[in-house]
């Protein structure tokens, strides 16, 4: 479907969870964000409802963000509900990794084609410190298992504050090409602030070229990452909200005051 200014719309990212088992500190700044109610949380089949009316609107592309998707209960079984609608040509996760050395070869046997995973450093402190905790080991085997598992092309997601040739990244380039994996350079964020631009090597961030609509772990369509808009799909219904996040979509991003990184999924 086109929307005003004739993007067309084919691909929905979904944020299937507001939690994590990280603490990136750029994601989850404060420490008294407030968590989605289990109520509130879209069901599975609340989840592929709007995946079904969505792909009969032209979506065909589809990824699954969180929080850390691989932290909702029972993922391996959602995926392969998304995956047997049919129309859907790309089905992808974005995670943090830690929990993919376990769930990659299930989840590409339940029909996901391809995982990106975060990675914003090589040095094992400096990750347990960007990450309040996190261990990098269990990231790299999670990489090595999602090859394993043909989650192919594995795509890096770095995160940068400054340029993407400060160290922190060149090291992760350095990484990509040992072990064949792709990387993108995403300069830090700040949707309060309406700060933002393009990935390098990647798609996100460039307005005039925007494909995506996103829903929100607790049922909310987006048109924009950096907007206020949205349609609540159990208000309104899968297919009208979508509909209306189509024909609003504006031109370009502002700022959005009311959604973090952990609950809107990147
Ligand atoms: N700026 C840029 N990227 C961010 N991510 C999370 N928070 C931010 C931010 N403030 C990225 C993560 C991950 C994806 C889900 O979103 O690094 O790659
Ligand atoms: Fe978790 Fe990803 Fe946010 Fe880090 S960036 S806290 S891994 S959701």
């Amino acid at each position: 479907m086109l929307d005003r200014y004739d993007r067309k719309i084919n691909y929905l990212r979904i944020s299937v969870t507001d939690r994590c088992n990280l603490r990136c500190r750029y994601c989850m700044p404060c420490e008294d964000f407030v968590m989605l109610s289990h109520d509130d949380i879209l069901r599975f089949n609340e989840i592929v409802d709007v995946v079904r009316e969505g792909v009969a609107m032209g979506i065909d592309k589809v990824r699954l963000t969180g929080g850390e998707p691989m932290v909702r209960r029972d993922v391996v079984k959602l995926v392969s509900m998304i995956a047997s609608v049919p129309g859907i040509k790309d089905l992808a996760m974005t995670t943090n990794g830690v929990l993919l050395d376990k769930f990659a070869r299930p989840l590409a046997e339940a029909g996901l084609n391809r995982v990106n995973v975060s990675l914003d450093t090589m040095d094992p402190l400096r990750f347990r410190e960007m990450t309040s905790g996190g261990d990098i080991d269990q990231v790299l085997r999670g990489i090595d298992a999602a090859t394993d598992a043909g989650l192919k092309p594995v795509k890096l997601n770095c995160v940068v504050t400054g340029s993407s040739s400060e160290p922190d990244a060149e090291a992760v380039k350095k990484f990509a090409g040992e072990k064949d994996l792709e990387v993108r350079f995403i300069h830090q964020m700040d949707l309060g602030k309406g700060e933002f631009s393009i990935v390098e090597g990647g798609e996100g961030g460039d307005c005039e070229r925007c494909n995506r609509l996103r829903l929100t772990a607790n049922g909310k369509i987006k048109p924009c990452l950096f907007s206020d808009t949205s349609f609540d799909v159990r208000e309104m219904g899968a297919r009208e909200a979508l509909f209306a996040a189509v024909s609003q979509k504006p031109a370009y991003g502002t700022t959005c005051s009311h959604n973090q990184f952990y609950n809107i999924g990147g």
